[in-house]
């Protein structure tokens, strides 16, 4: 399956929702995460996000190997969603800040 990293948290673009086949993103506070009993590895997501947050799950950046997990688990917490909405108000002033798994809201 394919992983939402860390760079979503506290940006939340969500132009990946809208192309995935089936329905596999569910939505947090300040982040997204992917089903992956539920993804059939279509690719389409990945090259959706302005910022490079999803990454097939045997190619996650160095350190960011807990987000595989992570999103396993609150998968199944979280919400569906399907449409496309405004990113988080920082959004911007987020993009590709380390450690954003501390602030990461649940
Ligand atoms: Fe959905 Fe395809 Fe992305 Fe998996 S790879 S989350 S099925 S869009
Ligand atoms: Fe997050 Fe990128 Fe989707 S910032 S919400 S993974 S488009």
């Amino acid at each position: 399956p394919f992983v939402v990293t860390e760079n979503c948290i506290k940006c939340k673009y969500t132009d990946c929702v809208e192309v995935c086949p089936v329905d596999c993103f569910h939505e947090g506070p300040n982040f997204l995460v992917i089903d992956p009993d539920e993804c059939i590895d279509c690719t389409l997501c990945e090259p959706e996000c302005p910022i490079n947050a999803i990454y097939p799950e045997d190619d996650v950046p160095a350190g960011q190997e807990a987000f595989v997990a992570l999103n396993a688990e609150l998968s199944k917490a979280w919400p569906v969603i399907t449409t496309r909405k405004d990113p988080l108000p920082d959004a911007k002033e987020w993009e590709g800040k380390p450690g954003k798994i501390d602030v990461l809201e649940r």
